[in-house]
């Protein structure tokens, strides 16, 4: 079989009985990256116009780098957060805040830092890698939502640099989150994995916890990526369609 022929063009390739599936799950989960906010007008990472294309990881999210140069970090951060400040959830994000009310426990694992989620309604939220509306001091810990925009760079009442409490290159994810995430994924019936190219780690393996654990597996995303030949479905559009689609077959 060629690999194109596993792949669904829409969701209305999704059959009667895999519809029936998803209405019945009593745990879905939701495994989120950039592409998921893509239509909210955040840009993704990698692909054509990649964050990752115009800059380098190593200067800009990476604690060496912070200490090297604060200032340069800090205005890259608040020039991000400016514009997810005033980024609205999509129609995608909106669809799975919606699913809420039809499924019993709705899990949603993101590796998105916009909190877009969130401001959409979905409650239940594990989040890998921060969230750029928190900060923290480097020295006593301490947390702080808003920091001062003027300021270059933020300082603690203690004196302590002040960074985004985002997940940089070679940094631990939260601990609670992932464990939090990782037990959802080995208990779920079925994991959507939308909008990442999964190729990030230990996130992605969250995605062959779930498959490990006998969970159907529904790829949501633009194109093929690394995880597509483990996916049970791979459905290709935007998230911000296809999820809304799947959530009005729930009424019919
Ligand atoms: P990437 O930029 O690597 O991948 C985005 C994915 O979204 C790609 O597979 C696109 O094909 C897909 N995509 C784009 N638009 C879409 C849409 N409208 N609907 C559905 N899919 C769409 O982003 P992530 O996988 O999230 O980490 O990247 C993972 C991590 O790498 C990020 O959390 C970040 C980054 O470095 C840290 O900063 C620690
Ligand atoms: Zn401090």
């Amino acid at each position: 079989m060629e690999r194109k022929d596993i792949f669904c063009n829409s969701m209305l390739d999704l059959n009667k009985s895999d519809i029936e599936s998803i209405k019945c799950a009593n745990h879905i989960v939701f495994f989120s990256g950039a592409g998921m906010s893509a239509e909210s007008g955040i840009a993704t990472f990698r692909g054509k116009d990649g964050i990752w294309n115009k800059f380098k990881p190593e200067e800009l999210a990476n604690f060496d780098a912070f200490m090297k140069n604060p200032g340069m970090v800090w205005e890259w951060y608040k020039y991000r957060h400016d514009i997810i400040r005033h980024a609205i959830p999509n129609e995608g994000h909106l669809a799975i805040a919606e699913f809420q009310k039809y499924i019993p426990k709705i899990t949603v694992i993101t590796q998105n830092i916009d909190n877009l989620h969130k401001r959409a309604g979905s409650k239940n939220i594990f989040e890998l890698h921060g969230n750029i509306e928190r900060n923290y001091c480097i020295k006593c810990k301490t947390f702080y939502n808003d920091i001062e925009e003027k300021v270059d760079i933020p300082k603690c009442k203690c004196g302590g640099l002040i960074r985004p409490d985002v997940v940089w290159f070679g940094e631990y994810l939260p601990e609670d989150q992932f464990k939090g995430a990782e037990i959802a994924a080995s208990e779920c019936d079925l994991f959507f994995v939308v909008g990442t190219s999964a190729v990030v780690y230990p996130a992605a393996s969250l995605i062959y916890t779930a498959k490990h654990n006998g969970s159907f597996i529904i790829e949501v995303n633009i194109e093929e990526t690394e995880i597509s030949f483990l996916a049970d479905k791979s459905l290709i559009g935007k998230a911000g369609k296809i999820l809304p689609e799947i959530l009005e077959k729930f009424n019919e």
